[in-house]
C-alpha cells in the first residue's frame, strides 16, 4: 500500500490520457511517447534542435602505450558539427577496451574534462570491458547565464533562443553518439548514456530523446531529473529556476510554488524512454535530490512498459532503504549510504545492471 498511497498523495497527471484527452493503448504508446518530449520541450527544457548537417571528428591526442594499464586505448578527438549550417566543436574522449570484440558502451557527460576522472572510474569501466566517451559539459556550453557562449550562442544564430542548456548538453552526448557509431564498433543493443546530478537530469532527457540510448543512467539528478515534482522534499522549481534560470526554458518558471498546475511530472521524462532501459541511483544523505522521489518516480513509470509488454519496475511496496538493489525490470534503481556524489560504488552497481 506504501506506493499507491504516496503515488494518490502527489496526484500526478495520467500517463495514459493524451492533452486532447483520449486513451494510450498499445497500438498508439510510442504516440504518447513523442507526446511526452513535446511536452517536455514545452513546459521544462525547451526546444532541441534539428539534427546536425554533419558529424566529424579529428584525433588531436593519440592513444599511449600505457593507457589504462595497456587494457585501453584513450583517444582525444575534437567533433565537430553544424546545425543549420553553424558549425560548433568540442573535445570529446574515446575510451576502448583492448580485445573486446564490439563492447557495450556508455557516454559519460561530465563535470570536467579529464580522464580518468573522480567520477569516472576508467580502469574498472575497461575491467568489465566496456567502452566509453566523456566530454566536460562546460566545453559545450558555460554553466551560467551567458547564452552567448558556445553551442548555446551557435543556437541563438540559429533561432534557438529559448533552449535551455541540458537540452544542449543533450545534444551534445548525442553528438558524440554519432561519432562513436561512425568510427568504432560497438555493441549498439548495450549503448547507455551516463551523468551524475545536473547532468544525471541531462542523460535522462538525452535518452528520452534518442532512441540510440537503449539505457539512461541517471545519478542523484533530483529536482527537475529523476524525482517527482509534486510533495518532493529538498529543492523545488523555485529554487532552481531562480539559481539555474539557464538551465530550462522560461515557461518552467510559471510553476514556481504552482506544481499542481504542470501539466506533467518527472514520470513523464523517464516514460518517454520506456520500452529502453532507465537507470535512477539514490544516495541516502542526498536529501536534496530526495531519494524517495526519485523511488517514486521509478514505481510511477513502471506500467508504461507494462503497456510495452515489458516489466517496468519491481521494487518493494515500502521506502527505499540504503543498501537497495532492484535490477529486475527494465527501470533499474539502487540507494546506497552517503552524500550526493558520483561514486565507484554507483558505478559498480550500475554496472552489475548494465551488464546482465
Ligand atoms: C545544485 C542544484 C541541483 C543539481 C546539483 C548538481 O545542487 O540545485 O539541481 O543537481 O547542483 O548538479 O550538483
Amino acid at each position: 500500500m506504501y506506493i499507491s498511497n504516496q503515488l494518490t498523495k502527489r496526484s500526478i497527471p495520467d500517463l495514459f490520457t493524451f492533452e486532447n484527452g483520449t486513451k494510450v493503448t498499445a497500438e498508439n504508446a510510442d504516440k504518447r511517447r513523442a507526446e511526452f518530449r513535446v511536452v517536455l520541450q514545452r513546459e521544462i527544457y525547451g526546444e532541441f534542435p534539428v539534427s546536425p548537417d554533419y558529424v566529424k571528428g579529428e584525433i588531436i591526442e593519440k592513444p599511449r602505450a600505457r593507457d589504462c594499464a595497456g587494457k585501453a586505448t584513450i583517444k582525444k578527438v575534437r567533433l565537430s558539427f553544424a546545425v543549420k549550417g553553424e558549425e560548433f566543436s568540442f573535445p570529446l574522449y574515446v575510451v576502448m577496451p583492448k580485445n573486446v570484440k564490439s563492447p557495450r558502451f556508455v557516454v559519460i557527460i561530465n563535470f570536467r574534462p579529464n580522464m580518468p576522472d573522480e567520477y569516472i572510474p576508467a580502469e574498472e569501466l575497461i575491467d568489465r570491458g566496456i567502452g566509453f566517451a566523456s566530454f566536460c559539459y562546460k566545453d559545450v556550453t558555460s554553466d551560467d547565464g551567458d547564452m552567448a557562449d558556445g553551442l548555446s550562442g551557435v543556437l541563438a544564430k540559429v533561432g534557438y533562443n529559448d533552449t535551455g542548456k541540458i537540452v544542449m548538453w543533450a545534444y551534445a552526448a548525442m553528438r558524440a553518439l554519432d561519432y562513436i557509431l561512425e568510427t568504432e564498433d560497438i555493441d549498439r543493443d548495450h549503448i547507455a548514456v551516463a551523468g551524475h546530478s545536473r547532468l544525471g537530469k541531462t542523460a535522462l532527457v538525452a535518452g528520452a530523446f534518442d532512441e540510440r540510448f537503449t539505457c539512461a543512467y541517471s545519478n542523484n539528478s533530483g529536482c527537475s531529473g529523476a524525482a517527482i515534482t509534486r510533495g518532493k522534499v529538498g529543492e523545488q522549481i523555485s529554487f532552481i529556476t531562480k539559481t539555474f534560470p539557464f538551465w530550462f526554458c522560461k515557461k518552467y518558471r510559471e510553476y514556481v510554488d504552482r506544481h499542481d498546475a504542470l501539466p506533467f511530472d518527472q514520470h513523464f521524462l523517464v516514460s518517454a524512454i520506456a520500452p529502453r532501459q532507465v537507470y535512477i541511483a539514490s544516495a541516502i544523505e542526498d536529501t536534496w535530490s530526495d531519494p524517495e522521489s526519485e523511488y517514486l518516480c521509478c514505481a510511477a513509470s513502471s506500467n508504461f512498459w507494462k503497456i510495452y509488454g515489458k516489466t517496468g519496475f519491481i521494487g518493494e511496496d515500502r521506502a527505499p532503504a540504503i543498501g537497495d538493489r532492484f535490477h529486475e525490470g527494465n527501470i533499474g534503481y539502487h540507494l546506497r549510504s552517503g552524500e550526493h556524489y558520483f561514486s565507484r560504488e554507483d558505478w559498480n552497481i550500475f554496472l552489475d545492471y548494465f551488464l546482465k
